[in-house]
């Protein structure tokens, strides 16, 4: 890509000075992922809808494909010369869609060519010199934006010889550690509403920070309950349906805390999102009882447990798999028992004994599998033994199922709806029947528009997309994906928006299994965990326990953020203002005590300022506005409320009503 042409003559003839040729860049080196589009991600060499560059017949090797409306910004600081590509749109639209392509130097426009499906590529070419930003924008050519796939061929910037344009993360300020120190004092961070079924086994263990010994009681206890001070954790059975007040108190030689939960005796479970760790984008195909139990030791030293984090949950490769034991003899064997029952991988030696082990911590066990014969790791799956394999796992004692579609469309039958729900329902049911609540959380990558029907399933949780891991398209696409689903989320009936990407993961996405450091900036970590609280997702933190870094650690345990995730109302935010241009959007959603979480987004690469208008919210009156990160108040804003919000960073704010202040007359609900 670097071309650096040493005069050679100069270097014949012994000359002092040597001259270099400028730095040919093409447009796939300046971060496509980062391009800001209309619809899909734009990536290197493909159209936007993932085909080859093809533009009036003719295939382009290099180049991005975007839609519009599309913008992409190059920090070029003053060290860029000149820009050229041929333009046009892509024969994936067979003739349709009408675009404009822009070059902005300094906020001028520096080149413009109209394209319209069909036609061939035009040339696009700008003189930069001298310009500090450059921007490469496709608008909708006044028409709506259809069929606007717009390509950039044979795209190249020229800089200045030894330099280039800023990469991403150096666009922008990037935050450090904001969540602040624990002061020591106790604080009690339960949900204000926990669920078990009536008769089955409750396992509650209290999350609390603060500096130990803190004493902790509970009380009124219900009959079949009780409480162990020493491991925080409540137990017992429930026989009647009801719903039961508790007061948990804590004391530490700082001070002492009080806080109310309902136990809700009843059909509804898991109602504030499950929150916990999951074994695969730590470990992927290389889990074992060993890597499952030093997890669990990792998460209580690290405190998870205290800020509510309680599920540990083993995902694929506890069971045998045909194909990859050809060459592990630990994942070898028969894959079920002369009985029909599920045989674990020699990896797995006793699952009975791993879950108690798991409950001893006071925390739950998960685990994994697929209604199809194997699962997408080539694991033995449910298929045709739904009921036994439902029946083993609560023998075993375990309290979570995700179960992956993977190879289901290979056996699947039915039609259209039908097809995708079956083989949830058939599950649903089978986990329905066991004698212990086993939350389920349904794994089909949003098919079928599952947030419509995963509840009415006996699911508690679904997944709404692919796979994401730690690159900015891949969240950023995650974030976009959540906008049209928040209606169907309340307590016990989640989208799940998938497992975080945070810290340091081994799965990198595809067959890549070694991601190293985070490939996510800090701004980019601070925006996934806001947005999966404002989703009211399911936490799954998914990073190495055991060689997590501070900086995480912070994401993970912020206490008000958590709560924002956690609170009762169970309503997920929706997106309710965006400025397309600058790229920045305000998500809101209503909390229960009457307050309003609201997420000021910049997906743009550069610092700059987000407004709300409280009017625009459907607001009128004064709020308080506090800063959930850092934990501070800011102050009290009567009409507009504006941040400065870093680069690929969310800001995220509470908002409390003042004397007067609430819902303008005519809005029920600041999502409308
Ligand atoms: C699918 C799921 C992932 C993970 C893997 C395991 O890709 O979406 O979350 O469970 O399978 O093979």
């Amino acid at each position: 890509m670097k071309k650096r042409v040493v005069i050679a003559a100069a270097a014949v003839l012994g000359l002092a000075v040597c001259g270099f040729a400028d730095e040919a860049i093409p447009l796939e080196a300046t971060g496509p992922g980062r391009m800001r589009t209309g619809w899909g991600t734009a990536q290197a060499g493909k159209s936007i809808g993932g085909l080859d560059l093809r533009v009036g017949g003719t295939t382009y090797a290099r180049g991005v494909g975007t839609h519009a409306p599309s913008r992409h910004r190059i920090a070029a600081r003053g060290n860029a010369l000149a820009f050229s590509a041929r333009v046009g749109v892509d024969d994936e639209t067979h003739g349709r869609g009408s675009v404009v392509f822009r070059v902005i130097a300094d906020g001028k426009v520096v080149a413009e060519v109209a394209a319209k499906g069909g036609e061939g590529a035009q040339p696009i070419a700008a003189d930069l010199t001298g310009a500090s930003t450059v921007i490469l924008e496709v608008t909708d050519g006044g028409d709506d934006n259809y069929y606007d796939h717009a390509d950039w061929c044979d795209a190249v910037f020229t800089f200045k010889d030894g330099t280039r344009p800023l990469r991403a993360a150096e666009m922008t300020r990037q935050l450090g550690i904001l969540t602040p120190k624990d002061d020591g004092k106790p604080r009690l961070h339960a949900p204000a509403r926990y669920g078990v079924r009536p008769g089955h086994p409750l396992l509650f263990k209290v999350p609390v920070t603060g500096v130990k010994p803190v004493q902790l009681a509970v009380s009124p206890l219900p009959k079949g309950v009780t409480f162990n001070a020493a491991t925080r954790v409540l137990s017992g059975t429930v026989a009647k349906p009801g719903s039961y007040p508790l007061t948990i108190t804590a004391r530490n030689a700082k001070g002492r805390a009080r806080q109310k939960m309902t136990l809700v005796v009843g059909e509804t479970i898991a109602l504030t999102p499950p929150m916990g760790w999951n074994s695969w984008n730590a470990f992927a195909g290389g889990v074992s009882d060993a890597k499952m139990r030093a997890a669990v030791e990792a998460f209580v030293r690290l405190g998870l447990d205290e800020h509510g984090y309680s599920y540990v949950n083993i995902d694929d490769f506890w069971q045998k798999n045909p194909e990859n034991g050809r060459s592990d003899p630990t994942l070898a064997g028969p894959e079920r028992n002369a009985d029909g029952t599920i045989a674990p991988n020699a990896r797995f030696p006793d699952m009975k004994a791993l879950a108690d082990f798991i409950h001893a911590h006071g925390l739950k066990a998960g685990l994994y599998s697929s209604p199809g014969p194997y699962t997408c790791g080539g694991c033995t799956g449910s298929w045709r033994h739904e009921r036994p394999d439902a029946d083993c796992y609560a023998a075993w004692g375990y309290d979570y199922l995700k179960y992956d579609w993977c190879s289901y469309g290979t056996v699947a039958t039915g039609e259209g709806h039908e097809r995708h729900c079956r083989p949830y329902r058939l599950m649903g049911e089978c986990l329905r029947a066991q004698p212990r609540d086993i939350v389920f959380s349904l794994c089909q990558y949003g098919q079928d528009n599952v947030s419509a029907w995963g509840a009415d399933v006996g699911g508690q949780s679904w997944r709404t997309t692919g796979d994401i891991f730690d690159t900015w398209p891949s969240v950023y696409g995650g974030i976009r994906a959540q906008a049209p689903l928040w209606s169907y989320v309340r307590p016990g009936a989640w989208n799940d928006a998938d497992m975080l990407v945070l810290g340091r993961n081994v799965w990198a996405g595809g067959t890549d299994f070694d991601a190293g450091a985070s490939r996510l900036t800090p701004n980019e970590q601070y925006t996934h965990m806001t947005m999966w609280c404002m989703f009211a997702s399911p936490l799954m933190i998914g990073c190495d326990l055991t060689a997590i870094d501070d900086f995480t650690l912070a994401l993970l345990t912020n206490d008000e953020v958590l709560a924002v995730d956690q609170d009762a109302l169970g309503a997920a935010a929706a997106r309710v203002a965006e400025d397309a241009a600058a790229g920045t959007e305000i998500w809101a959603r209503p909390l229960a005590d009457g307050t309003f979480a609201l997420a000021l987004f910049n997906a743009d690469d550069e610092e700059q300022t987000v407004r709300v208008s409280f009017a625009d919210l459907g607001l009128v009156g004064a709020w308080a506005v506090r800063d959930l990160w850092r934990q501070q108040d800011e102050g009290v804003f009567d009409a507009a409320y504006s941040v400065s919000v870093p680069g690929h960073a969310t800001h995220l704010v509470k908002l409390t009503p003042q004397k007067g202040a609430g819902l303008a007359p005519g809005v029920r609900d600041i999502r409308r």
